[in-house]
């Protein structure tokens, strides 16, 4: 058996920076609700047209990701790539990665589990490496929400908090099985499936022609729609339990923990847990302030920064952990 190890973190995010104010002229809001409820100040949204797509800013997440490694891109056994925005229905994104970064035909797996989709990539991506399959992983996190989202004031509680980016990391094969990836910790909750979805156009619900055919103004199906405190009150309890469990499986306490890079959800819920685990301000990295939520992108993209700022270090506990649509929610307890 092996541990994997993340030896290389890239992310990107579009030029266009969409402000609290921008937003205010277009719906019915102010910067004030929403950095108190939400602590984002900006966030970035591709401009159509501009060629920013979720497969093409994963590509140059990748790009960065595999220099930073050190390796070629024909070192790469295999491609995750978690979104919930791809490009087309089908196929995912993963193998437009594959013809993009023009690797060699290894495999590509689509991951849709939302804003947990990133630690469900790297545990499915680590238990490859653990199990001495594959050597080198890439594993990315990209979203387009803009696209997608409501810009009027019906939309306000949904639209002012998501955005767009992509991050990307390189999980290599670690002979020192104290080194690297610890442990992943998944779960899902299926019961509250509709209260964080988007449920059309679907095969088991409303097609394209439905819409089409219903044209109807008030249609929200094709809409993202979140019970929104419904769902911050979920989250802090699974994002506390799910922390434990990781630290418990590791035999390590709070006080181990060297850096925590939660999902950047809610600047609030991050708060929160900090407050609980009686984490200090420099053992916790946020940006949500700076890009809003990237959903599946957010965790590599806070990753990289808090490397690029030297927040991570070599024999650091990093703790990663997210929450969401699914409901889904994970842990990785990581011994940099
Ligand atoms: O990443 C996936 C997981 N997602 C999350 O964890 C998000 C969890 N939820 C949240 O972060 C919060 O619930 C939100 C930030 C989404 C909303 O905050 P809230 O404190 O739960 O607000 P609310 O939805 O209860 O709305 C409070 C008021 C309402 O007005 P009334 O009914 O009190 O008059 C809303 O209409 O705020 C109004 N409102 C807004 N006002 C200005 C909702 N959105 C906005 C807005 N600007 N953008």
């Amino acid at each position: 058996m092996y541990n994997s190890k993340i030896i290389g973190l890239g992310h990107y995010v579009p030029e266009n920076v969409v402000t609290n104010d921008d937003l205010s002229k277009v719906m019915d809001t102010n910067d004030e609700w929403i950095q108190e409820r939400t602590g984002i100040k900006e966030r970035r949204h591709v401009v159509k047209g501009d060629g920013d797509t979720t497969t093409s800013m994963g590509v140059k997440a990748a790009k960065v990701a595999i220099e930073r490694a050190g390796i070629d891109k024909d070192d790469i056994d295999f491609i995750v790539f978690a979104t919930l925005s791809p490009d087309y229905y089908f196929p995912g994104p993963g193998v437009l990665v594959q013809r993009d970064l023009g690797i060699k035909t290894v495999g590509a797996l689509d991951v849709r589990n939302q804003c947990s989709g990133f630690i469900y990539g790297i545990s499915v991506a680590d238990q490859y490496i653990k199990s001495g399959m594959y050597k080198n992983i890439l594993v990315i996190g990209s979203e387009v929400h803009s696209h997608g989202l409501d810009m009027t004031t019906r939309g306000r509680a949904v639209s002012v908090i998501f955005g767009d980016g992509a991050g990307a990391a390189i999980l290599s094969r670690e002979e020192d099985t104290s080194k690297g990836i610890l442990s992943t910790h998944l779960h899902s909750e299926g019961q509250h499936a509709e209260e964080l979805s988007l449920l059309a156009p679907g095969m088991g619900n409303r097609w394209v022609s439905d819409i089409i055919a219903d044209n109807d103004p008030n249609d929200e199906s094709y809409l993202p729609h979140m019970n929104g405190q419904f769902v911050f009150k979920n989250a802090v309890v699974r994002f506390s339990e799910v922390i434990v469990e990781g630290l418990k499986a590791n035999k390590l306490e709070a006080t181990d923990i060297d850096l925590l890079v939660p999902h950047q959800a809610n600047l609030r819920i991050s708060q929160f847990i900090q407050k609980k685990f009686g984490l200090k301000d420099d053992q916790v990295f946020n940006n949500i302030m700076n890009y809003g939520n990237t959903t599946a992108a957010s965790i590599p993209i806070a990753l990289t920064e808090a490397w690029e700022q030297g927040r991570v270090k070599e024999g650091d506990t990093v703790v990663l952990a997210a929450f969401g649509s699914g409901f889904t929610w994970g842990s990785a307890i990581i011994k940099w």
